[in-house]
């Protein structure tokens, strides 16, 4: 559950959100709206990347302002660029990297990488340099990394934008299949498929807040204006 209470977002004198309350209960949530909308500003206040100019965002009831480290173990956030967040330069050092950060050690810790590379497919590659990955892989790997660490809410910011169809829908497919909250910003409508709730942004507004049959359809119309 995340409650997002009366916030607005500036930077200097330009007006990013607009006053904004709402809640995510649970299930999927997509995120999607035009270039510049403020959809990725609204996703990192989510897990206090972002600190809003007013009001206040909390994570199962944990302020991101006053608990931000409480609810970045809550929140994982998994970005566009997957160079942006794999940070170590052989694949088990990166997804031990957050493992490691929680408290793991030795067979724990190996352990938990095993079953993290497993689950996308990736033992193969433990041993090999990351950025020698496919963009594909790579993503698969950001997001082994984070979810390694079973967070409750994942906001993905356009993870597929840089990906080809297969690993578009094999992402899908992982999303599909998570047990948590599931919050993702895309332009990849097909993503939206079977999800819960679908936010419209428009200039630093959400115009339209719906099923995502209805939501895309409200999209749709606003970017033929
Ligand atoms: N740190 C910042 N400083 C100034 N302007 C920003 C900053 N972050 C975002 N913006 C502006 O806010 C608007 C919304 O940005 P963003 O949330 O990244 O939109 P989206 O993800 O929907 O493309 C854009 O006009 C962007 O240029
Ligand atoms: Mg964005």
């Amino acid at each position: 559950m995340i409650e997002i209470e009366a916030i607005r977002h500036r930077v200097e004198t330009n007006t990013i959100l607009h006053e904004l309350s709402l809640n995510l209960g649970e299930g999927r949530i997509g995120i999607i709206g035009a270039n510049g909308s403020g959809k990725s500003t609204f996703a990192r206040l989510l897990n206090g990347l972002i600190l809003p100019s007013a009001g206040r965002v909390r994570v199962h009831g944990h302020d991101t302002r006053a608990a931000g480290d409480v609810v970045r173990a809550l929140v994982g956030f998994v970005f566009q660029n997957p160079d942006h967040q794999i940070v170590y330069p052989i694949v088990e050092e990166d997804v031990g990297f957050g493992l490691r950060n929680a408290g793991l050690r030795g067979d724990a810790l190996s352990c938990a990488v095993t079953e993290a590379l497993e689950s996308f497919g990736l033992t193969e590659k433990r041993n090999q340099p990351a950025h020698l990955l496919s963009g594909g892989e790579k993503q698969l790997l950001a997001l082994a990394g984070i979810l390694a660490l079973a967070p409750r809410v994942v906001v993905l910011d356009e993870p597929t934008a840089l990906l080809d169809l297969r690993n578009r829908r094999k992402i899908a497919r992982i999303l599909a299949d998570l047990p948590q909250q599931v919050v993702l910003v895309t332009h990849d409508l097909d993503m939206l498929d079977g999800f819960d709730r679908v936010l419209v942004f428009d200039s630093g507004r959400i115009v339209a807040d719906d099923t995502p049959a209805r939501a895309i359809a409200h999209y749709i119309r606003l970017m033929e204006a």
